[in-house]
């Protein structure tokens, strides 16, 4: 309950979220990628934007990442935590980001 509200307010900060109704569990995890990729998803000091990306372009990065067959300092850590479901609604979301 306490941690639900908290996840709400996070997702109510991120501007690109819609509204409290309509948050879905794919949004939450979207917000959490905000914090290194600007809150916008834009990109932010040297972390490349998530915005106007290609939905395959973004699922098969998040793979390669999860899988370690592309390098990277943080996002084979990060990928390992999200199942491949979940990656596919990841990509899924922001590639349909305006
Ligand atoms: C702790 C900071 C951090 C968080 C949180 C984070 N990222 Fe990243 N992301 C990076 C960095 C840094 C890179 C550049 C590759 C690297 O060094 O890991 C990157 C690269 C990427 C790329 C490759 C972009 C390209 O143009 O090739 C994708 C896709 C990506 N992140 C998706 C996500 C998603 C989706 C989330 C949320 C689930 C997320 N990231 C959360 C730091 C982060």
């Amino acid at each position: 309950m306490r941690k639900s509200a908290i996840l709400a307010g996070l997702v109510l900060a991120m501007p690109f979220a819609a509204s409290a109704q309509s948050v879905t569990p794919t949004q939450v995890m979207a917000a959490t990628c905000a914090g290194c990729h600007g809150s916008e998803l834009t990109g932010a000091g040297g972390v490349p934007s998530l915005r106007g990306q290609q939905k395959d372009y973004l699922e098969r990065t998040l793979n390669d990442f999860k899988s370690g067959q592309r390098p990277a300092t943080v996002m084979n850590r990060l990928a390992k935590g999200y199942s491949p479901e979940q990656i596919a609604e990841l990509a899924q979301y922001l590639a349909g980001l305006k």
